[in-house]
């Protein structure tokens, strides 16, 4: 199965949302990757639940909803009601993390976790049965377009062996720094999604810079196969 590749809006023209999510999805992305901040977890303001519903608008594709927000149990519903499918809330943010969790379930939502480059997979120890998926940081939260994080890719090759050893029914999804350069490394590591915003909205044929992404998925998974 190859990964899927899941283009984050943050670095979209958001005067033109709408066209641009479309042509990621003509470009054969699986999911549409949507940043949420608060200027309070991190130094950044994006957007809520209302862009959210805009953007549900604009797409068949999932929506995967990553919460970089203080106390994401507030607003699980509200994003939930605005489309998501998907919804991974921060372990540095989220103090009742297992209810925030079971929140998420209990209205039909994918729950997933989040940890930044410095939190330890050994913080899952008491959730990750729980999860619907993982989501490593390879950037710091708060912004698009930076490098990134290369021991990340360690840890989600050790995600891969724990989540494989014990039959987690657990995804793996890795965020921040992803271009189409160390795309093929990236997906290597076995993660089931991978995100990726600069380097798709950034590019002058956002269609065509997807169905390439894509496309370089689609033939590592043909020939692990
Ligand atoms: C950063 C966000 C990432 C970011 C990815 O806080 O969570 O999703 O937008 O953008 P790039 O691919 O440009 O690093
Ligand atoms: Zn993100």
């Amino acid at each position: 199965m190859a990964a899927a590749l899941a283009p984050s809006v943050l670095s979209a023209d958001f005067a033109r949302l709408g066209e641009q999510v479309r042509e990621v999805e003509a470009g054969g992305a699986g999911l549409i990757h949507v940043d949420v901040m608060d200027g309070h977890f991190v130094n950044n303001i994006t957007l809520g639940p209302v862009v959210t519903a805009a953007i549900r608008k604009s797409t068949n594709l999932p929506l995967d909803c990553h919460l970089m927000i203080e106390n994401p149990e507030r607003y699980v519903d509200a994003f939930i009601d605005a489309g998501a499918e998907m919804i991974s809330v921060h372990m540095e943010a989220a103090r009742h993390l297992h209810g925030t969790v079971q929140a998420i379930r209990k209205r039909g939502a994918k729950a997933g976790v989040v940890l930044n480059p410095a939190t330890p997979l050994s913080a899952l120890h008491d959730i990750l049965p729980d999860v619907d998926f993982v989501l490593l940081m390879s950037v710091n939260p708060g912004f698009g377009g930076q490098s990134l994080i290369r021991p990340v890719l360690d840890k989600a090759r050790q995600l891969r062996a724990l989540v494989d050893r014990d039959r987690l029914n657990c995804r793996i999804e890795i965020d921040g720094g992803v271009t189409e350069e160390n795309l093929q490394e990236v997906a290597s590591t076995g993660v089931d999604m991978i995100v990726s915003g600069s380097a798709i909205f950034g590019t002058d044929d956002i269609r065509a810079t997807t169905e390439r992404m894509v496309r370089m998925l689609a033939v590592m998974a043909e020939d692990r196969a």
